[in-house]
């Protein structure tokens, strides 16, 4: 198991900063994911450590073995970089049997045909596919050319796996199903991967680490709990989480002693003391951390109900009082009608304050 290093990468198209200076350790075996929304660099990152682009400046190690450096003048080509990808398309070989898709780099490794065909039969048992390994690509489903896909890099044993969006051409049943096996491939290779999406249910789901970036930069890169309960930017706070996190521009004062935030309808005193003097930043509260009540409760917050959503496992109700509104969650069916009473109650710990000028978290 080998780590994968990024220092001072940086990739321009033109004018455009597509990857500005960017430094990032991917620890062996550790399985971790950029987040970011299109166009943020995700994409040119991975075809960076693929050496399928080459920076304007930087280095790139692959387990401790320089690939790219332009001031040391080294490039490794992709195909020695002991690499498995799998990206959106599943480029798979059209003309090629799925055995040989299978096994055409396993070919070009020169090992031997006993040790090929036992990696293929394996290979194949694995993803449940022993009995396609003779047809083309053509003439297998989206779902079951992207098996063909897995299970390539599985007869592979590369030690760094690169993965861009692998899931995006799934329907949302099969995406479920490739999301455990991809985990699963990880944990049998257990190859230090780089997992690009910007669907942050894949990133927070597979991930033992989630990097978020923005326009070329990384905003924060911490563990998935990390990086849904205490994101370090209102941006990362505002892309992570569905339904989207409820933020509210509020004033903090003093009242008997403790720091509040006024939301308007309700002051709700904060767990600990912020590290701010502003007084007026924006607060975040996700939809889980709003318990809400149908019968009226003493220093709840009223509200009525503007919106009722339910999806199965769970409800997403949407509620107005005179100066917010929330967005709720709720585990299970929510029975209630369009313009109902509720009364909500807001945990302060799970409040998060961010300076309204930077973005940036006050960590209270
Ligand atoms: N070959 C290229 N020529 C010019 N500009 C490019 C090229 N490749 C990428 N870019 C630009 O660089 C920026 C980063 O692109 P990149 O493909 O890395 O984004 P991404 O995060 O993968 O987005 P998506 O989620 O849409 O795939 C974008 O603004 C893009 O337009
Ligand atoms: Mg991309």
């Amino acid at each position: 198991m080998e780590e994968i290093r990024l220092e001072g990468v940086r990739k321009t198209y033109g004018r455009e900063v597509a990857v500005a200076d960017l430094d990032l350790r991917v620890e062996p075996g550790e399985f971790l994911t950029i987040l970011g929304p299109s166009g943020c660099g995700k994409t040119t990152t991975l075809r960076i450590i693929a050496g399928l682009e080459d920076p304007d400046r930087g280095d790139v190690h692959l387990g401790g073995t320089v690939v790219f450096s332009r001031e040391r003048g080294v490039i490794v080509p992709p195909e020695r970089r002991n690499l498995g990808l799998i990206f959106q398309s599943y480029a798979l070989w059209p003309h090629m049997t799925v055995a040989r898709n299978i096994t055409l780099a396993l070919r070009e490794k020169g090992l031997s045909r006993q040790e090929i065909e036992e990696r293929l039969v394996s290979a194949l048992e694995k993803v449940q596919m022993d009995a396609f390994r003779d047809r083309y690509p053509s003439e297998l489903s989206g779902g079951q050319q992207q098996r063909v896909a897995v299970a390539r890099l599985i007869a592979l044993r590369p030690s760094f796996l690169l993965m861009d969006e692998p899931l995006s051409n799934l329907d949302a049943m099969l995406r479920i199903d490739m999301r455990s096996e991809l985990k699963q491939l990880h944990r049998d290779l257990g190859a230090t991967t780089v997992y690009v999406t910007h669907d942050q249910i894949e990133a927070l789901t597979l991930s033992d680490t989630v990097v978020v970036m923005d326009r070329g930069v990384v905003l924060q890169k911490a563990t998935p709990f990390d990086i849904y309960h205490h994101p370090s930017t209102l941006f990362v706070a505002e892309f992570v989480g569905n339904p989207r996190i409820n933020s509210f521009q509020t004033r903090l004062r003093r009242m008997n002693g403790e720091t509040v935030a006024d939301f308007g309808d309700l002051t709700v005193p904060l767990a600990g003391e912020p590290a701010t003097k502003l007084d007026h930043v924006i607060a975040t509260l996700r939809p889980e951390d709003i318990r809400i009540s149908q019968v009226e409760k003493p220093g709840w917050l009223k509200g009525r109900i503007s919106s009722i959503q339910p999806t199965g496992s769970e409800t997403i109700v949407q509620t107005e009082s005179a100066h917010c509104r929330f967005t709720v969650l709720q585990s299970g069916f929510f029975q209630a009608r369009l313009d109902d009473d509720v009364w909500l109650r807001i945990e302060s710990r799970s409040l998060n304050l961010f300076d309204p000028e930077t973005g940036r978290s006050l960590a209270v």
